[in-house]
């Protein structure tokens, strides 16, 4: 039913391009990912909220009934994109710490230092409830801009019970999907990791696990080693929570084996995973998310994304977006960077940040497809070829952004 008295449907017409990755698996594993269909001179048509009908314009039949239309004249409609990994909530900034890093403080000796990662923990335990949601939203509306119909974001900036709750309840009103990283880094009031996480999970995992979807850990020296990794995400599987990692961000400490071993859903980053880590992603079911943002903005290796696709992994792209080490909300600059950077094609970061990030995120089944069924959540991009989405490095490529089937945003 529509309500007071709207069109249900929305007919886009005249696209230039339609373009969506093949098939209906997910994930796309391999070479597969770069697979898509190309409609040319399309439209879409969408009712209640889905996807009922996409074609080319010369075989539309008449509609009966109201139906709003959108000239799609000059633009290419491609899957609204999905952000499987970033961290929007947040306080406060970290210009400061960027302005220290350009001229050659390195990230991990400001967050041994104490700021980094808690100086942001500081801001964003004064944020209240309130501040974290506007927060959120202003965040959310900065990633529609860019094309981002679906978001992922973590907590671990509170890492108390109060701001850790208030984060994913803020993520979750601000329509985003949330992931608890309470092992994000240790907080200045425990002396180490094994005491934090005896709090975290006695006093925060109980009610973290009714509100996140998946919980998230940070392996690495200086924040969590794979033992202390374990214990957390057991815990947090036990209490019904899929599971993430960030691992092999600046060195191998075990995050890819143990993801194998708790069948997590991915492990994000790999910027340091070598050949064997490569090898032994590719053989398992664990989703590898690359964040080349994160990697730019540090001055770091990229992550061995041809390789792993080459080798059969199912690869998905994110921004990271945060305040220290990924100041960036836009995929369709990821995506250039995966075509400049990583060494994969356009129609491979296409796959990347719609199936594949839609399957991290558990929800492949009705997001990250232009087809019939799917939710109506389309990216409008103002290009003459669909590609344009990674060629026109920060540009302002995105026009438009339908979601739920209605008019979300226009340049
Ligand atoms: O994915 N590496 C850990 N966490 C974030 C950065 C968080 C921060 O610097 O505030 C990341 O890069
Ligand atoms: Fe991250």
């Amino acid at each position: 039913m529509s309500s007071g008295g709207e069109p249900s449907r929305l007919l886009v017409r005249d696209l230039t391009q339609l373009v969506t990755p093949a098939g209906g698996e997910a994930p796309l594993r391999g070479r597969a990912v770069g697979q898509v269909q190309i409609v040319e001179d399309a439209y879409l048509l969408c009712e209640e909220g889905r996807i009922a009908a996409v074609g080319r314009m010369r075989d539309l039949e008449l509609l009966d009934g109201e139906v709003e239309e959108l000239d799609g004249g000059g633009l290419c409609a491609v899957p609204g994109l999905v952000d499987c990994h970033t961290h929007a909530c947040f306080a406060g900034d970290r210009v400061e710490e960027f302005a220290l890093r350009a001229t050659g403080a390195s990230y991990e000796e400001l967050h041994a230092a104490g700021g980094g990662i808690l100086s942001t923990v500081r801001a964003t335990r004064q944020a209240g409830a309130d501040g974290l949601r506007g927060a959120v939203r202003r965040h959310r509306d900065w990633m529609l801009h860019a094309g981002t119909t679906t978001f992922e974001a973590k907590s671990g900036y509170g890492l108390d019970r109060e701001t850790e709750l208030a984060s994913l309840q803020a993520i979750a009103a601000e329509g985003g999907i949330p992931t608890w990283l309470g092992a994000h880094a240790v907080p200045p009031e425990f002396d180490d990791a094994d005491a934090y996480l005896e709090f975290a999970l006695r006093e925060v995992l109980p009610e973290a696990a009714r509100v996140a979807e998946a919980a998230d850990v940070f392996v690495e020296r200086g924040a969590f080693s794979a033992e202390q990794a374990r214990r957390y995400l057991v815990a947090c599987r036990d209490a019904g929570l899929a599971l993430r990692l960030h691992g092999d961000q600046f060195t191998e400490q075990g995050a890819i084996p143990l993801a194998i071993e708790l069948a997590a859903r991915s492990v994000d980053h790999l910027e340091a995973t070598a050949d064997g880590g490569v090898r032994a992603l590719a053989e398992s079911e664990v989703a590898g998310v690359l964040l080349p943002m994160s990697a730019l903005f540090l001055g770091r290796p990229m992550p061995p994304a041809r390789a792993l696709v080459d080798a059969g992994a199912a690869v998905a792209l994110a921004t990271d977006f945060n305040p220290g080490s990924a100041f960036c909300e836009s995929l369709p600059l990821v995506c250039s960077l995966a075509c400049t950077q990583l060494g994969l094609s356009p129609a491979e970061a296409l796959g990347a940040c719609t199936v594949n990030a839609a399957h991290v995120l558990g929800r492949a089944d009705r997001i990250g497809r232009l087809a019939p069924g799917y939710d109506a959540d389309v990216t409008l991009l103002d290009a003459p070829d669909w590609r344009y989405l990674a060629y026109h490095l920060g540009g302002e490529v995105v026009a438009a952004v339908v979601r739920d089937g209605r008019l979300a945003w226009r340049r």
